[in-house]
């Protein structure tokens, strides 16, 4: 918390950004003004106003196979077990079936979208999903939302997005270069090793059967299955964050005893090094920030951590309530906030949306048709705050990747949700394409 942090004015246009090298191997635009600095994380000068944050409820659910094929459905479903004493987080390493690294496309969440338009309009009436979708500022995977959220604490790693703004709603993607998936599927073995832990653990805390542990011929009694993380089971909530109504969808590790169409019986599961002195003790506090935000925007109260030793062996497991996590760390050194994180979330969709629709209202009037399949590259640097730009022709083709796309949406989505030209022709090009299931539901 030591860290220098820029405070005080919530619209600081004109102050040029240094040149930053991002976590996403690119380098920000030298000349893109910083549209937002940080709020101070010091708790002496946090007014006291609450923002309000809806419990999230679950508009749907849907799986990924083992050939990632995304259905509607809760096949890929688990239900939370005790995990075997001791169990071994090491167990299955050389039989893990890694899903190979991919753009973190928003596609399935967008098809999920979809289907609830369908059902709105079958329900009430031709339109009334399109009327109910212009409602939604925000629609993204709940991975972006929870960078976004715990930005004022990030120290390391820079946090890249693309940005689209249609009919209203804002759209927002994890930016990844080629280089940096590349990077990230060529882990240092330690490094992939340690990733596999988390896996392991979410396969000994999981049963295919509430309340039994699982029985597979071969394997100790209690181990769920190899591990395939093409596999994974999806919550999509609608929420709201002061006055912006959002859309997240994101993966659910498991539920306790049965799934009731909520996300009341969620759990998350968690691991982390075993607690040995106090700075290991100030260390995990600090990281709970993360478990929290990303836990309690799909409404998940549960979060289960496993604590380990340095080999990957189960030590303990502790349960926490979600919602009284903050209160662990309050008043400590390394306290964070999460009034901070909301309010902070709040200020930044304002004027992300307000910079966007400045341009989009300007370019309406102007010879381009096309504002709404105009991309901005938005960039969260630790410490500074949020670059935002339009990116060029060039950029926008790098981040359409050569695939039927306006910007990063997929043009059978984009042709459903754009406001028609006064021509009566939808902005973009694109011609109806497939869902290929390329998304990252973090
Ligand atoms: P742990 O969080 O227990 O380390 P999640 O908890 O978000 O469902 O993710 C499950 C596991 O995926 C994590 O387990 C970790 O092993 C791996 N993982 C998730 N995000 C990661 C990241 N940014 N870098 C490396 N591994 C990650
Ligand atoms: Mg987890």
């Amino acid at each position: 918390m030591s860290k220098r942090r820029h405070s005080g004015s919530p619209d600081l246009r004109g102050k040029p950004a240094k040149r930053l090298e991002t976590d996403a191997g690119t380098s920000a635009n030298d000349h893109a003004p910083v549209l937002l600095s940080y709020p101070s994380t010091s708790s002496q000068q946090q007014s006291t106003r609450a923002v309000p944050f809806q419990q999230p409820t679950c508009l749907l659910t849907f799986s990924y196979t083992p050939q990632r094929i995304m259905e509607f459905g809760d096949s890929a479903l688990r239900y939370y077990i005790d995990p075997p004493p001791g169990a071994d987080l090491r167990y299955g390493y050389e039989r893990w079936i890694k899903r190979p690294e991919e753009r973190a496309r928003l596609d399935t969440l967008l098809k999920a979208i979809e289907r609830v338009l369908h059902i709105s309009d079958t329900n009430m009436g031709p339109g009334s999903g399109k009327k109910w979708l212009r409602d939604i500022a925000l629609v993204t995977w709940r991975g972006v939302m929870t960078k976004i959220l715990t930005a004022p604490y990030e120290e390391r790693d820079s946090c890249v997005l693309n940005a689209m703004l249609v009919d209203g709603t804002l759209y927002l993607e994890e930016h990844l270069t080629d280089a940096r998936l590349a990077e990230k599927e060529d882990l240092p073995t330690r490094q992939r090793q340690q990733t596999y832990y988390g896996y392991a653990f979410e396969s000994w805390c999981t049963s295919s059967r509430p309340g039994v542990p699982e029985r597979i011929h071969g394997h100790p009694t209690g181990w769920g299955g190899d591990v395939d993380t093409n596999v994974q089971w999806c919550s999509v909530v609608k929420t709201k964050l002061g006055d912006s109504r959002l859309v997240i969808g994101g993966e659910v590790d498991c539920v306790r005893e049965h799934f009731n169409g909520q996300p009341d019986n969620f759990v998350e599961l968690k691991t982390s090094m075993s607690i040995r002195n106090a700075q290991d003790e100030a260390r995990f506090e600090k990281k709970l920030l993360k478990f929290y935000v990303q836990s309690f925007l799909l409404g998940v109260p549960e979060i289960v951590v496993g604590f380990r030793t340095p080999a990957g062996r189960i030590t303990t497991t502790q349960s926490f309530k979600t919602i009284q996590i903050p209160r662990l760390v309050r008043g400590k050194p390394h306290a964070w906030d999460p009034q901070i994180c909301l309010r902070w979330g709040q200020e930044f969709l304002a004027s992300l949306k307000a910079r966007l629709s400045e341009q989009a209202s300007s370019a309406q009037t102007g010879p381009s048709p096309t504002y709404s399949s105009r991309v901005w590259r938005v960039t969260l640097t630790p410490g500074l705050g949020v670059s935002v730009y339009p990116l060029d022709e060039e950029g926008v083709k790098e981040v359409q990747g050569g695939e039927d796309r306006v910007g990063f949406l997929p043009s059978w989505y984009f042709e459903q949700v754009a406001e028609p030209a006064e021509d009566g022709s939808v902005p973009g090009q694109g011609t109806s394409g497939s869902c290929d299931g390329t998304t990252d539901p973090t």
